[in-house]
């Protein structure tokens, strides 16, 4: 692949999207965003492989938001409403993939960073993380969905202290708050041992899960639950769930194909 500010590796069925460029902090520049835009559409080309994991080059950041030297060159609404929209494009892009998305945190994840490793399904971060939204520090706010997903995962409340106060979080409160899962010295492995267990797993079912999670949110507690059944009534029509019922009752592995 020829991208200037990510790589992307190959680990048997999981891929590692690596945003690099150290220069910035990883900082998310609008060629860097397209890029991990082709980058997912080339791993989702990808039959073999099952899971993705998000990560940043270096020690020191996992991405310290979006680029700031762009952003100050805005003036117009309508330029800035679309620089909100192409960020926010990319997020939904991720947060819709049906395959497991891992964010690694790995250093920083500030301001569209942060709302980067929000759009991944589950994430693991280093102790020496830090995660904020320091965007009112600009006079800006979150644009890459960070207002949303973050009030959603966490509730409006510890969000608004988050975006109001602009103050950054270890690792530790990040996981007591429920924005990080797992804390590891190496987010990296613990990524790769988390999609492990994942997919493990029936991949369609997967892919309702994260289905019926995602469409739930945006509805009511009726309308999700009709959601949930629709998908189950798909789930109870593929081969995967023969295959996981059987291998129970015959108390074997099962071994799923996807279908
Ligand atoms: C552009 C950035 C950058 C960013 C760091 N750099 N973050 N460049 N955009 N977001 C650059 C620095 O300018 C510097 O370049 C180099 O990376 C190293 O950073 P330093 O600041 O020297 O490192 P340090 O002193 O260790 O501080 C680390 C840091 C700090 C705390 C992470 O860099 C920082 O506060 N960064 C900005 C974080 C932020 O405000 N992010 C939110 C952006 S707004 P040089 O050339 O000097 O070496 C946003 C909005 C999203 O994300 C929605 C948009 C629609």
């Amino acid at each position: 692949f020829d991208f200037e500010n990510v790589t992307i590796d190959q680990h048997g069925p999981l891929a590692v999207l690596t945003v690099n460029r150290p220069k910035a902090l990883n900082a998310l520049n609008s060629e860097t965003l397209g890029e991990i835009s082709q980058a997912i559409d080339l791993i989702m080309d990808n039959a073999e492989i099952s899971a993705l994991i998000i990560t940043g080059s270096g020690e020191k950041a996992f991405v310290a938001g979006a680029d700031i030297s762009e952003l100050s060159q805005l003036t117009d609404v309508y330029a800035g409403r679309d620089v909100a929209l192409a960020g926010q494009d990319v997020m939904t892009q991720i947060s819709q993939l049906p395959i497991p998305v891992i964010g690694a945190v790995n250093g920083f994840a500030l301001g569209g960073g942060f709302e980067l490793a929000l759009a991944c399904d589950i994430r693991v971060a280093s102790p020496r993380s830090r995660l904020g939204l320091p965007e009112v520090t600009l006079g800006l706010l979150p644009g890459f969905g960070g207002t949303q997903r973050l009030s959603r995962l966490v509730g409006a409340g510890r969000a608004l202290d988050l975006m109001l106060t602009a103050r950054q979080i270890s690792a530790e409160e990040a996981l007591q708050m429920g924005i990080v899962n797992y804390i590891a010295d190496e987010p990296l492995s613990k990524a790769r041992e988390v999609a492990e267990s994942i997919i493990k797993n029936g991949p369609i079912a997967i892919s309702l899960v994260k289905e019926a999670v995602r469409r739930g949110l945006d509805t009511t507690l009726e309308a999700g639950c009709e959601i949930e059944a629709d998908l189950f009534g798909m789930a109870v029509a593929t081969a995967d769930f023969r295959e996981g019922t059987g291998a129970f009752l015959a108390k074997r592995k099962p071994e799923f194909k996807g279908e």
